[in-house]
């Protein structure tokens, strides 16, 4: 018998998933056992939701008559947001539905109630979609790494941050100037701020460190800094180095003599060695690398966002979904990929117990001494520095930029130096400060 589901959201994925849905309909009922058809689409805007049905289903602008209908097996819901859409998704799960969404804002904010009641009511919420789009991330961790000890994730998930990034260091243009043409372009939507103030990266970086540690979600102590203060010189210096700047979303296992000492999940701007594969995801591209104990390191590539490439996490969760419909709830694979009375309590440490290399930079008298102060403050921390880079001075100016590159530290040591820095008279304004990752 068809698996029917009824499409909330007929936006760009919700076409791109009624296009793949219908275009490989037969190969996709011979991977699932059965056929699957979107039989209802609900948008507000009912011209569109028209358009993309085409007369092949129901349209209508009643989201709810879709999830409370008896008819109807799966929710896929691409409505976006936190509100209209958490109601949806309790009211489909109670009503005894399986749910397939794309929202990593509603799964990191909300998950943890989300997956308790899905849990309760013995239905699966289906999720690839929601973190790098095309890219089958939720399965790796889940399911192809389940024999690994997770280390570490470090992941480029945000394509609209990383064209401007990528943008910024090719063409040497300022941040407002490359954020202006990505409007321009479609890149970014008209009000980013989700994408360059690395709160849809956070998101992300919640739901995978949820399911590689085991951990409820987390999302309200991840430490999140965007790219919007990012200055075009640090791209440039930071080049000069050996090393391209991407922001990463991070969540990294941390352990103090051999017992648990929590996880850190930070999201912002970091150097990253120029060698390093990350280094050339460029574009509006995604990446996300992995390190398992067993495994070591992996990678996986490829578009992050846009219609068909979302569709296909989408349509790959329906496939799944419809092959353990009649399974019994306790043998499909858990949400969290840990078994949910099993899960951890690891917290997440506080941005200033994380530990990384740091870019320190500048702008300092130029006369003899100064780099000596600076290395004497950083060394009495018990940072250790590797390199310093110290451009010429313009002509006729008297001050100069100083970029020092630390070894790892811990995050609270580098603050103290940074202040001790800030109060010497030949240091001329705030130190810049970003974060440094080898991925080693
Ligand atoms: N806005 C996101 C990005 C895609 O730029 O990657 C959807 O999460």
């Amino acid at each position: 018998m068809t698996v029917r589901v009824g499409l909330l959201g007929a936006g760009t994925v919700g076409a791109g998933t009624f296009a793949v849905l219908a275009r490989n309909a037969d190969e996709i009922a011979r991977r699932a056992g059965r056929a699957i058809q979107i039989v209802r689409i609900a948008d507000l805007d009912l011209d569109r939701a028209a358009r993309v049905a085409d007369g092949r289903a129901e349209v209508t602008t009643d989201a709810s008559a879709i999830v409370d209908a008896p008819d109807i097996d799966v929710v896929v819901e691409l409505i976006g947001g936190y509100d209209i859409a958490r109601t949806l998704v309790m009211r489909a799960i109670a009503a005894g539905k399986h749910v397939v969404t794309a929202n990593k804002a509603l799964l990191a904010v909300h998950g943890n109630a989300i997956f308790a009641a899905a849990h309760e009511r013995g239905v699966m919420v289906a999720f690839e979609a929601a973190v790098a789009g095309g890219i089958p991330i939720i399965k790796a961790l889940r399911e192809g790494l389940a024999a690994n000890r997770i280390e570490w994730i470090a992941g480029i998930i945000n394509g609209t941050t990383n064209f401007i990034l990528s943008e910024m260091r090719s063409r040497g243009l300022p941040f407002a100037e490359v954020l202006a043409q990505a409007q321009q372009l479609g890149y970014a939507e008209a009000d980013p701020t989700f994408d360059i103030d690395g709160i849809d990266a956070a998101h992300k970086a919640t739901i995978m460190a949820a399911i590689a540690f085991g951990t409820p979600m987390r999302f309200e102590s991840a430490h999140i800094e965007g790219i919007r203060h990012l200055d075009a010189k640090d791209i440039r210096f930071a080049e000069q180095l050996g090393y391209r700047i991407k922001l990463l979303g991070i969540a990294r296992r941390r352990e103090r003599n051999g017992l648990p000492l929590g996880f850190e999940l930070r999201v912002h701007p970091t150097l990253i060695p120029s060698s390093r594969l990350l280094a050339s995801v460029e574009g509006a591209m995604n990446a996300v690398w992995v390190h398992g104990d067993a495994v070591g390191h992996t990678m996986f590539y490829g578009k992050g966002a846009g219609a068909e490439p979302t569709a296909s996490a989408v349509v790959a969760d329906l496939v799944d979904v419809t092959r353990t419909l009649t399974a019994d709830p306790d043998h499909r694979v858990p949400h969290l990929a840990f078994q949910p009375d099993a899960l951890s309590d690891l917290p997440v440490l506080p941005i200033g117990d994380i530990e990384s290399g740091y870019y320190l930079r500048m702008a300092v008298a130029d006369q003899p001494g100064v780099l000596a102060d600076v290395t004497r403050i950083v060394a009495q921390r018990g940072i250790s520095i590797g390199s310093v880079l110290q451009p010429e001075p313009g002509a006729g100016e008297n001050s100069t930029d100083v970029v020092l590159l630390t070894h790892r530290a811990l995050e609270r040591d580098v603050d103290e130096a940074i202040a001790a820095i800030e109060a010497l008279p030949t240091v001329l304004g705030p130190v810049v400060r970003l974060r440094m990752e080898d991925l080693s």
